[in-house]
């Protein structure tokens, strides 16, 4: 694997910084619900006030808002990490995909980004899968170079790139089921077997376009409406009730995962299970979290969803790696080149 310069040979000193962060974090109620992606990316901030950088902007994307759109603005993000790291010479900029420019990489807009720092540091390991201004774009007009975690995570998922100990087990799920499917058709030969719920399973069971044998869900929590405190009922995961949403995978799939994960020596588990914010629909992604944990050997974990889930269960310092990205590390591992890692010079 290629390996981009670090900030750690930068020169900062008396200089404005601007980071890409992956600060994309669950907002409920007008403030942070997960600080995870914020933690992560303190390190490298840190560095650059110790070494003396005289302004350091960061900058990230937040959800997918179709415009510029007040319920998706980093505010609460920057007030947030100003309570982490209290400098006044960190400023947060507003969401990134307000501008159109921002997924096009625009070059007007990567130089509007640009405009003002002196040097870039690319930390947002997350979105280093997307081709964008502040990720690709920006890179090419400032002196570019990776941040601590963006280096850290590549090292990490980088175990996974080799030789694993089987059978390796990959877990899917989460809601961005177009994203992902693609990139599972690609690492679908490197797994021994690949387990798929969440929203995805509905998408491969109507259709399954993947190559390969998949483990789908057996029966599921299904709601007679998407919200909290619906009614729920268990059924098969094909006799969906007309008009009821499956919100959870269900009690036999949860044992059938667990067993098939618990003789695992290497796994990936990259989204949640169902609508786990809600308690009746969690116990499909902490069936899973847990048996994760309980595995000896190579456990990953990967995307905002799933560290959230295994944070709030405790169980993340009984995994060996977990990565802030989900589908940046999906793709890492099918052996894509990232596009905002590529942008940056090598080391
Ligand atoms: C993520 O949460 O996966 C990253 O922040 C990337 O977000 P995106 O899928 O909207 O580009
Ligand atoms: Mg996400």
């Amino acid at each position: 694997m290629r390996t981009p310069r670090s900030v750690r040979d930068a020169d900062v000193g008396g200089k404005r910084v601007l980071v890409r962060a992956d600060l994309n974090v669950p907002l409920e109620n007008g403030s942070v619900a997960d600080d995870n992606r914020i933690r992560a990316a303190l390190p490298t901030l840190q560095l650059l006030l110790d070494r003396d950088a005289s302004e350091v902007r960061v900058v990230s994307h937040l959800g997918r808002p179709k415009g510029p759109d007040p319920a998706f603005s980093m505010r609460p993000v920057e007030e947030h990490l100003h309570g982490l790291l209290g400098d006044e010479r960190i400023q947060v900029l507003e969401n990134t995909r307000f501008d159109p420019g921002e997924t096009k990489n625009d070059p007007a807009f990567a130089r509007e980004l640009a405009n003002g720092s002196e040097v870039f540091v690319q930390d947002a390991f997350g979105s280093v899968h997307r081709a964008h201004a502040s990720t690709v774009g920006v890179a090419e007009l400032l002196p570019a170079y990776a941040g601590l975690l963006l280096e850290r995570e590549l090292a990490e998922l980088g175990k996974l790139l080799g030789e694993v100990d089987r059978p390796f087990v990959l877990v899917s799920g989460g809601a961005k089921v177009d994203d992902k499917l693609g990139v599972l058709q690609n690492l679908g030969g490197k797994a021994d077997e690949v387990l798929i719920g969440g929203k995805m399973a509905e998408q491969v069971r109507e259709g399954n376009p993947l190559e390969f044998v998949v483990v789908l869900p057996r029966d599921v929590v299904a709601a007679a409406e998407f919200a909290e405190g619906a009614e729920t009922r268990v059924v098969p995961y094909d006799a969906l009730p007309e008009g009821w949403l499956g919100l959870d995978i269900g009690p036999e799939t949860r044992r059938d995962f667990a067993e098939r994960i618990g003789r695992a020596r290497t796994v990936f588990w990259n989204g949640p299970m169902g609508v786990f914010e809600w308690p009746p629909f969690a116990a499909g992604t902490r069936a899973v979290a847990e048996a994760v944990a309980g595995v000896d050997g190579l456990t990953v974990v990967g995307g905002a969803d799933s560290v959230r889930a295994l944070h709030e269960l405790g169980l993340a310092d009984r995994v060996t790696w977990v990565s802030t990205g989900g589908g940046a590390a999906l793709e890492l591992l099918e052996g894509k080149e990232l596009p905002g890692v590529a942008a940056i010079p090598e080391a």
